[in-house]
């Protein structure tokens, strides 16, 4: 099955227009609740302590890869989106990639021209067989990601985005996926955007640079849209941040088991 189907849920028309616009984008891609905010869904003006607390949240360089105007979802961003930057070495980097690299072109063009797609510009594969370099890498990375005892998805994703390529807004299909979805990022920066699917002003920025680690999860992965800007709007904190070819090796898990009651 093709990944596209795998991991972005329907692509069809319909669901693509649907995430596109902006409208709640149907059960298919809306779990049951699991830490469903109960606050309030619009935006009001904050008040001074609020600002204060957002700007001290802010400048906390724990959060450098953060960029958020919204005092209501600091703390979520906070808790459900991780950026460890530096996550590999370049070393490490140069490993990943050169195993990845021969699989991606063989692959002979990326994929430009399906309008309804989630993404534009890319090719992807998926690998189990990893090195043996590779392995304690991607081990790594699983063990900081997912507790203990969690199922996870055997394979491993691997995305190829042009240069001139960026991420529609998504939501990565319930059907395939569990609650958290690790990503590491290779070559070039880009800037995730994290949109909550009900209220379009509770706008995330999320600075990834090449050998940083995210880690999406929970009320980010399900009640947010996720997307990688493309070249023209990338900017964090009002700076821009050139686009180059990306290449994201990502873990998930397993979706949780349907309960038959
Ligand atoms: C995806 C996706 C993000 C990334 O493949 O569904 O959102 O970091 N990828 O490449
Ligand atoms: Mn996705």
């Amino acid at each position: 099955m093709l990944l596209k189907t795998l991991f972005r849920s329907k692509p069809t028309k319909e669901h693509c227009a649907m995430v596109l616009f902006g409208r709640n984008c149907s059960e298919f891609v809306r779990p049951p609740p699991i830490r469903t905010s109960t606050r309030q869904q619009t935006t009001q003006t904050p008040d001074t302590d609020q600002l204060q607390h957002l700007q001290n949240e802010l400048s906390n360089p724990k959060f450098s890869y953060l960029h958020c105007h919204v005092p209501e979802i600091v703390e979520v961003c906070q808790r459900d989106m991780l950026v460890h930057e530096n996550f590999i070495s370049e070393e490490e980097e140069e490993i990943l990639f050169k195993e990845v690299e021969p699989k991606l072109k063989r692959i002979l063009r990326y994929e430009f021209d399906h309008w309804d797609d989630a993404i534009h510009g890319y090719r992807e594969i998926e690998r189990s067989d990893w090195s043996e370099q590779s392995q304690p890498i991607l081990q790594r990375l699983r063990r900081l990601a997912f507790p203990p005892g969690v199922a996870q998805l055997h394979l491993v994703h691997v995305l190829d985005l042009a240069k001139e390529g960026w991420i529609k807004p998504h939501v990565d299909s319930v059907k395939f996926a569990g609650n958290t979805i690790a990503g590491l990022s290779l070559l070039s920066p880009s800037v995730m955007r994290l949109v909550h699917s009900d209220n379009k002003a509770w706008v995330a920025d999320v600075l990834l640079k090449p050998r940083s680690l995210y880690i999406m999860r929970d009320a980010m992965r399900y009640d947010y849209t996720h997307e990688i800007l493309k070249a023209e709007e990338s900017k964090f904190r009002g700076e821009e941040v050139p686009r180059n070819r990306r290449v994201s090796v990502i873990c998930r898990n397993e979706p949780p088991v349907p309960t038959t009651d």
